[in-house]
Formats: C-alpha cells, sequence, structure tokens
C-alpha cells in the first residue's frame, strides 16, 4: 500500500471538493443528527434531484424524530409515497422509536451504536457519525468501493467478503486525522464518487478534467479503469409472467386468501392466473373479461361476476424478485357495479382503508396503498 498515497489523500480530496464538489444542498452543514439520518436514508436508492424536493417536506412532516416516532406508520408511508423502496419508510419509522426508548431521544454518536439501529448499516453509521458527531468513522457505499477498488487496483470481486474486509482497513486508513474535517472528507468522497470516478466514464478517461490521483491510481497506471471494481458474473435467475384482477366495486377490492403452501403462503392477495415462463419478445395482448376472469378465479359463479362487470383495462406492471426467481405481475383492473356476495371462504371484498388488517404480499400491499392514498386524495381534491 502507498504511503503517501495513504497519507496526502484526504487532504488531496478536501481541495479536489473545494473547486468541483457539491455544496449548498439543504442536509449540508447540519449537526443535527436527525436531519443527517433521514437525508442519508432518503438518498441511499434516490437521486439527489429527487430528494432535494422531498427532502424539506419530510422534515417539515416530521420535524423531529419525536414526532416521527409518534406518527403512524402509515402517515410516514403515505409521506414517502413515490421514493420506493417502502422498507426504508417502515426502517424509518422503527429506528424512530428506537432512539426514543433506547437513547431517550437523543441518537447515539458512537457509530457501532448507530449500526445497531433499525435500518442503519455500517456505511450509513459512518456518514451519520462523520457529518453530525465529527466522528472518524469511514464509509464504504458502491461508489466509495469503486475509488478504492480503484486507486489500490484490488482484485476480486467487491461483494466478496475477503476483498469487503479490506476495503473497509483502506477505508479508515485514509481517514483525515483531523475530525473537524470529516464531514467535508466525506462528503467529498460521496460526490467523487458519484460525479468523477464514475463507473462508466470516469473523469481519467476523458479530456476535459484532470483526476488529482491520475499519478496515485494503480487502476489509472495500468490501464485497468474500466475493469476495475471486478464485476461478478451473475447467473440470471427465471422469469416469469402472470396476471392479476383487480376487481373494484366502489371503495372495495375483491381479494382472495393464497393456498398455505404457495408462495406468499396464507396471505390475501389479488386473484392471480398460473405462472408462465416469460418468453422473449412476446408482447402481453389485453385478455377478455371472461378468459380473465377463468384464469384468476376459477371458482366462483362466472356469470353472476360477468353481469356486474366492466373491463379489463391493463393497470401497472409490477416487477418482484425473489431469491431463485422474479416475477412480472401485470395488473388488469376491473370495474364491478356491486359487490357479488357468496363467492367462497377464500374470497372476500375487502374496504381499501381496512386493508392494513391484512397480511398482504409486499408488492401488493404497496399498490393498494397507493390506491388507497390516491383514493384519500381524490376526496380531498
Ligand atoms: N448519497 C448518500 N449520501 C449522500 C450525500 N450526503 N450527498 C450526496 N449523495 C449521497
Amino acid at each position: 500500500m502507498s504511503k503517501t498515497l495513504i497519507s496526502s489523500f484526504s487532504q488531496k480530496l478536501i481541495a479536489w471538493h473545494q473547486v468541483s464538489g457539491r455544496s449548498g444542498l439543504p442536509w449540508q452543514n447540519n449537526r443535527d443528527p436527525y436531519a443527517v439520518w433521514v437525508s442519508e436514508v432518503m438518498l441511499q436508492q434516490t437521486q439527489v434531484a429527487t430528494v432535494l424536493e422531498r427532502y424539506p417536506r419530510f422534515m417539515k412532516r416530521f420535524p423531529t424524530v419525536k414526532k416521527l416516532a409518534a406518527a403512524h406508520i402509515d402517515e410516514v408511508l403515505a409521506e414517502w409515497a413515490g421514493l420506493g423502496y417502502y422498507s426504508r419508510a417502515r426502517n424509518l419509522h422503527a429506528c424512530a422509536q428506537q432512539v426514543m426508548h433506547d437513547f431517550s431521544g437523543k441518537f447515539p454518536s458512537d457509530p457501532l451504536l448507530l449500526e445497531q439501529l433499525k435500518g442503519i448499516g455500517r456505511s450509513t453509521a459512518g456518514a451519520i457519525a462523520a457529518f453530525a458527531f465529527h466522528e472518524r468513522a469511514p464509509i464504504l457505499d458502491a461508489n466509495v468501493k469503486r475509488i478504492l477498488a480503484r486507486l489500490f487496483a484490488i482484485e476480486g470481486a467487491i461483494q466478496d467478503k475477503a476483498v469487503n474486509d479490506q476495503l473497509w482497513v483502506l477505508a479508515e486508513n485514509l481517514l483525515p486525522t483531523k475530525p473537524e474535517d470529516m464531514p467535508v472528507y466525506t462528503q467529498a468522497l460521496m460526490d467523487f464518487g458519484a460525479t468523477w470516478c464514475t463507473a462508466r466514464k470516469p473523469a481519467c478517461l476523458g479530456s476535459e478534467r484532470k483526476c488529482p490521483f491520475v499519478k496515485d491510481c494503480q487502476a489509472n497506471l495500468s490501464d485497468q479503469v474500466l475493469v476495475l471494481p471486478q464485476k461478478v458474473v451473475k447467473v440470471k435467475s427465471p422469469e416469469f409472467n402472470c396476471d392479476m384482477v383487480l376487481i373494484r366495486s366502489g371503495n372495495s377490492i375483491l381479494l382472495q386468501k393464497r393456498p398455505s403452501k404457495a408462495i406468499w403462503g396464507g396471505l390475501w392477495s389479488l386473484p392471480e392466473s398460473p405462472w408462465r415462463l416469460k418468453a422473449l419478445g412476446i408482447k402481453q395482448l389485453t385478455p377478455d373479461l371472461k378468459t380473465l376472469l377463468e384464469t384468476t378465479l376459477p371458482e366462483i359463479q362466472l356469470a353472476q361476476l360477468m353481469k356486474s362487470c366492466k373491463g379489463p383495462r391493463q393497470g401497472e406492471q409490477i416487477k418482484h424478485v425473489f431469491t431463485h426467481r422474479r416475477l412480472w405481475i401485470q395488473i388488469w383492473e376491473v370495474q364491478s357495479s356491486k359487490n357479488v356476495d357468496a363467492l367462497s371462504e377464500n374470497l372476500k371484498w375487502v374496504p381499501l382503508n381496512q386493508l392494513g388488517r391484512l397480511g398482504l404480499p409486499q408488492p401488493i400491499k404497496i399498490l393498494l396503498q397507493e390506491l388507497n392514498q390516491a383514493r384519500g386524495d381524490d376526496l380531498k381534491n
């Protein structure tokens, strides 16, 4: 490991940030750990441009950890709507309650304690500790892994435990010595990875920008920038298609209880067709109502439903990834003029605002929550 690079890295990076880093963002220069934590979680899977719009709104709605902890989860999910990756919102809420109960409402400054909170991994813990408490704690998100793998020409896939451990050691060794440099250094690392040392078009391979590490970076010196970090060759899991029918009568939805041994066993879900292995290049045609109801609801009084229903209309397509397979769910929306009753014990009409009481598969829960939310918005308008 190059001793000179280790000792000069943080200062060179901070100097780079003064000229080329991002500044003036609403979550920067803030030592309130609550504000830092919310911004870090929001920025995890959402683009800066979207966070710029949504972060101030979230902070206005839930200005303190106390207010967030006291809110109902549905309010938090409603505020998060549209940002995706809803487990982040559930974790935020659970974490706020942990901070209230276990830490008297004060975020700990020790990254090891932060890491024990719901939804906070080692890198996010490092970021919060650095930004809010000036702790000398490293971060190691995907962008930082790429920077370090290139600087030190680390071979092997970064998902590999040994490689990952090695990167954490490097991240620790590169930290600035002065704690007060931690916020700008941490922001600089994030910005350098997101804007200059990018995966496909790193600055060193273009002609407009001069990377401050051209002479230090082992990947640059050995012409390996685009091959590092090494990618793992993933064997893709098989893909399936299925249709689900969203039959709506007024504010109720027809739900079907899933067989206990199937995927999502015993949960209530939308009536679903058998899965088909996804064939490449085959466009999905809109099925006629009879075929759709026959394939999704084989046991019911078809004639009765046929009489009361209109549609189908093509709705959302949802991709759901299981450990060993991927499922593309096509939603078909059908309007029913009445709640056709006594269908079977595995079928029932459920009012949209009572879905919270039932166990639903995650993607269906999100879909119906959004529908309920949209309904609420309709009522307000
Ligand atoms: N991604 C995660 N944290 C970030 C931050 N503080 N600034 C920009 N992008 C980020």
